[in-house]
């Protein structure tokens, strides 16, 4: 922590929480401590403060949590992966091309869809269907034949009718062979329907890359055929004269590959596959590369999962250069290089707001005053041991205090003090332990016992959001997302916090958090005030987020807001689409909200009938049930007064407003 002489800057904010690392740019700091993302309004580039976004989603009803999806950095990203293959491919004087297209699995909503395809119209980008849903909705808006519709995953009759139909009608349909037996079927109803199949092969690669989600790639992966296999449908297609019908070789390193050697290494095996089958006589003309391109989400740029050590611009650069180096030689044409990048055309695009509710602190009130003579001696030494703490006895002090705990925990046990004298030492322990704490900070060495306290003083912060809908990859294969709060930037945080979410389920938390040499097992965070919202934002979820969530203890979608400026710089609330009600989840799990209400409505009329409530009790509780059922999952604030105002309980955390602002006065007894 800073001394408390220097004033704690927006600077040291954006240093701590590492969004000039990750950020990428389109989000920053500003001069009043917000975090801004950078909009377009015309043709230029303006800074947009979160707060204000969240001001204007609050006046227009919604409460949070709300997630934010802005178009204008999903269009910059499809432009940026575009124009990054094209400098590349000038760069090497590469005789080819490049054609995205976006894997309609990581982001599926309409809304997410429909605006790749129009930014992406300059530049034929196509989609990636791994489904016969995911197929549907590609056909009912990809209609540029000069852009590619890959067809993925295991495929029944209904799926390789469709495909062969969206080609017969001139769009460009790939049909990829991902299991050997599909081949068959799929000429077969070519020629029941009178098409010219498309066909690409996904091969297995040897190569295995590292990282969460690389099952999908190398011998072991469940995807793919081996080399005997691919030389099984290219015998196939010889005997039936359609090797010109093969066109397409594509393989799937895994997502978020984070270190470039490993996209090499697997270019070049797939690059020599797609040599051998021109060799062979098929027709080939695409090298389709998949996913695997990778997020920065700590901002570290390393090879670490979280990370990556190679630029965007690198990655094009180092695909194009490796394909050109092992066919440029050769008689064989260059390939147009496809890629099926999801993840990072998407992660940028959305943001997770949601407020906090509660904190709930590891020491309570201040420290005990004056001791009563009659209470036990060890609470006595307790006492003395935090009045004598300085930087020269802190470990002796560290050492005493536990001593004295466990004499008085097994005191407590045997019946020898009483439960009051217990608590008054556990006041006492919390006490001298963050105050051991803050002075070993001051230490040139800190033991490591002491370095570690860190970790067991954090406070809980309980967040309005539930981790399972809304990131289940930090839940299920602990992925780490930029959280940090959207304002009061320019204040110090002084709270060392993890965030609890209002799912009552032992993982619905969150204790990992970027850095950028290790994992941090806390947060800074500040101390809550009375009359305002504390707001944090979960950054970079717009890639396999929202689909992923589930219905844990009921809590349904979030609200969903498109934002983007008009010309005049107005922020504009675009596509609101309305989270769950609690109906909506409800029925979702097969319960008939009519019936519910008509079996309360009955409960209450007994009730009167027992002279429990009167009449006018049993409108008011329809009344409570039926608003109950419209309303939001998530917890909802009355107007003009912030969640945590109401929940909060009086011994915790919340100051006064402007208390903790860099007096290191806050509530959290830091002092
Ligand atoms: C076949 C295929 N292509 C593309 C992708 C997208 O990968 P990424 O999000 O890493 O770009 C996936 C995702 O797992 C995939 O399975």
């Amino acid at each position: 922590m800073k001394h408390i002489t220097e004033r704690w800057k927006v600077s040291d904010s954006e240093e701590l929480y590492g969004i000039r690392y990750w950020g990428h740019r389109y989000f920053n700091v500003s001069e009043k401590g917000e975090v801004t993302v950078k909009l377009k309004q015309g043709d230029e580039l303006v800074d947009v403060s979160m707060w204000q976004i969240v001001e204007g989603i609050q006046f227009r009803g919604l409460s949070l949590p709300v997630l934010l999806r802005f178009r204008d950095i999903l269009d910059a990203r499809i432009a940026l992966l575009n124009e990054s293959f094209a400098k590349a491919i000038a760069e090497y004087e590469y005789p080819g091309e490049f054609r995205g297209v976006y894997p309609v699995k990581v982001n599926q909503q309409a809304e997410v869809i429909k605006e790749i395809i129009h930014a992406g119209a300059r530049y034929h980008h196509g989609l990636e269907a791994g489904s016969k849903a995911e197929l549907i909705a590609t056909l009912g808006f990809m209609h540029d034949p000069e852009a590619l519709i890959i067809c993925n995953g295991y495929k029944d009759q209904e799926f390789i009718d469709l495909a062969l139909t969206g080609s017969k009608m001139g769009l460009k349909v790939v049909i990829v062979i991902e299991r050997p037996g599909e081949i068959d079927l799929v000429l077969d109803r070519a020629r029941a329907l009178d098409a010219t199949p498309s066909i690409g092969v996904r091969i297995k690669l040897t190569t295995r890359s590292d990282g969460h989600w690389t099952e999908s790639g190398g011998d072991k992966s469940i995807f793919g055929l081996t080399p005997v296999q691919v030389m099984e449908v290219v015998e196939l297609l010889r005997q039936r004269d359609m090797l010109q019908n093969l066109e397409l070789l594509h393989y799937h390193q895994g997502s978020q590959i984070a270190n470039i050697r490993n996209i090499r290494t697997a270019l070049t095996e797939a690059t020599r596959y797609y040599a051998e089958l021109v060799r062979e006589g098929a027709r080939m003309g695409y090298l389709d590369i998949g996913g695997g391109l990778a997020v920065d989400y700590d901002g570290s740029k390393t090879n670490y999962v979280s990370s990556k050590n190679y630029s965007l611009e690198e990655f094009c650069m180092d695909v194009v250069e490796v394909v050109q180096s092992i066919l440029g030689e050769s008689d064989i044409p260059v390939p147009t290089i496809v890629s099926e990048s999801g993840r990072a055309t998407v992660a940028y695009s959305s943001v997770l707001l949601f407020n906090v509710l509660d904190v709930k602190c590891i020491e309570h009130e201040g420290v005990p005053e004056n001791l009563s003579d009659d209470v036990h001696e060890y609470l006595h030494n307790l006492r003395e041991v935090y009045d004598n703490l300085s930087i020269k006895n802190v470990q002796e002090s560290f050492n005493d205090a536990l001593h004295y705990r466990d004499e008085l925990h097994g005191l407590f046990i045997h019946g020898n003090i009483s439960l009051r004298e217990k608590a008054l030492a556990e006041r006492l322990f919390w006490h001298i332990i963050r105050e051991v704490n803050n002075t070993s900070k001051r230490l040139k060495y800190i033991p490591k016992d002491l370095a570690d306290l860190d970790k067991v003083l954090c406070d809980i912060y309980y967040a309005n959001f539930s981790i399972f809908q809304s990131l289940p990859d930090a839940w299920a294969v602990d992925q780490l997302f930029p959280i940090m709060p959207i304002h009061r930037l320019d204040e110090e945080p002084r709270a060392n916090a993890v965030l609890a979410d209002i799912t009552c389920d032992s993982d619905g938390k969150i204790t990992n958090f970027i850095d950028l040499k290790d994992v941090n097992t806390s947060i800074r965070l500040h101390d809550l005030k009375e009359d305002e919202d504390y707001v944090l934002g979960a950054f970079l979820v717009g890639a396999y987020q929202e689909t992923l969530g589930d219905l844990h203890n009921l809590f349904g979608d979030t609200h969903i807001v498109n934002i983007r400026l008009d010309d005049s710089g107005a922020i504009q609330f675009e596509h609101e689409i309305e989270g769950d009600s609690v109906a909506d989840v409800l029925s979702y799990v097969e319960f008939d909200p009519k019936e519910l209400v008509t079996n309360f409505r009955n409960l209450a009329e007994s009730a009167v009938r027992n002279n429990l409530i009167t009449p006018s009790e049993r409108k008011t509780a329809m009344e409570r049930y039926q608003d109950g059922l419209r309303g939001y999952t998530y917890y909802e604030a009355e107007e003009g007064i912030p969640l945590h105002a109401t929940l909060a309980s009086p011994r915790n955390s919340v100051a006064p407003t402007g208390g903790s602002n860099g007096n290191g006065n806050g509530g959290n007894g830091n002092g």
